[in-house]
């Protein structure tokens, strides 16, 4: 459950908890959006593919981009740019903080 605290931020968990390699959906402003640690940092983009409507949360990250299951696109994490077909528009990337070992991610 995420929790949408002061200045609209959502609270992802604690970064104790939240380890490499880990994928997290969250909530933010009604959006749903995946949290995923990857060489230590926090990456969240918005939890659906651009090709077709398809959650991205679980599916593979390396070389710092996560695959839609469904079909294969590859998004890049930093950026949400579509990195391989069949998707070729961008994912929205959203801010994460770490403050006081908790995770957070902003609002756009
Ligand atoms: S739905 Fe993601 S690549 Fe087709």
């Amino acid at each position: 459950m995420s929790e949408q605290v002061q200045g609209g931020q959502v609270r992802v968990g604690a970064e104790a908890e939240l380890p490499e390699g880990s994928q997290t959906e969250v909530t933010v402003d009604g959006v749903g959006v995946v949290v995923v640690r990857y060489e230590g940092q926090f990456y969240a983009l918005r939890n659906n593919c651009t090709h077709k409507d398809y959650p991205l949360l679980g599916g593979e990250v390396s070389l710092g981009r996560i695959t839609c299951a469904k079909h294969g696109a590859k998004f890049e994490l930093a950026t949400g740019k579509a990195k391989t077909l069949p998707a070729v528009k961008p994912v929205r990337v959203y801010r994460t903080q770490v403050e006081g070992g908790q995770v957070y991610v902003l609002p756009l």
